[in-house]
């Protein structure tokens, strides 16, 4: 079972050609692909990191993929994320952790700074809308980000937000992630 694959399936369940989306932890960019490809053209995409290295793989791996011209890279950290981006997006990746392949394991996503940007995500998210948090408990700051996160998110109205959390049960250190998707009657705002 690959629950990084599954989660895919909730973001194409409300992303649609022509929509925004937000990619919050770029990477090498393989998330900030599936979402352009997946608004086209019409679509926007803007995609946040801390490390230059990841902005330059990132464009690297659009390019490689004949992704339409759609994206924006923004050398800054996720919280920052409404200086950026106008409300609203339909939908939003947290893919939490280090950059695969850089060794840098140190600039790993914080809580300090996790938290506000999930608030501040879900402040951007329209009607109808998705928001993906992977978390990766296997390492100290991941399972305790997780936490902060859970807390977070268990705190927030069922009115306002339907939220899931899809864990293996018999492999408590993988990966894992959480659903919030916005609720189509009672919109924010
Ligand atoms: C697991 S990787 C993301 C993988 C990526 N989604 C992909 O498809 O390749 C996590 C990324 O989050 C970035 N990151 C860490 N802290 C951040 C912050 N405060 N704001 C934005 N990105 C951050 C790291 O530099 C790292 O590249």
């Amino acid at each position: 079972m690959d629950l990084l694959s599954l989660q895919k399936q909730f973001i194409l369940a409300h992303l649609r050609e022509g929509d925004c989306a937000v990619d919050f932890t770029m990477g090498n960019g393989y998330d900030t692909v599936f979402l352009s490809k997946t608004v086209g053209p019409r679509g926007t995409v803007t995609a946040f990191d801390i490390q230059p290295d990841a902005l330059l793989s990132t464009e690297k791996n659009l390019r490689a993929n004949a992704c339409p011209d759609n994206w924006r890279l923004i050398c800054a950290s996720h919280d920052r994320a409404p200086e950026f981006v106008k409300a609203p997006i339909r939908a939003g990746m947290f893919n939490l952790g280090y950059l695969p392949g850089s060794g840098r394991k140190q600039l790993t996503t914080m809580r300090k700074t996790t938290l506000p940007a999930v608030a501040n995500a879900l402040s951007l998210l329209g009607e109808d809308a998705v928001l993906l948090v992977a978390v990766y408990p296997g390492h100290a700051e991941g399972a305790a980000e997780g936490e902060e996160l859970e807390k977070y998110f268990s705190s927030l109205s069922r009115f306002r937000y339907s939220i899931a959390r899809f864990r293996m049960l018999n492999s408590p250190d993988s990966p894992y992630f959480i659903v919030c998707e916005t609720r189509k009657e009672e919109a924010i705002r």
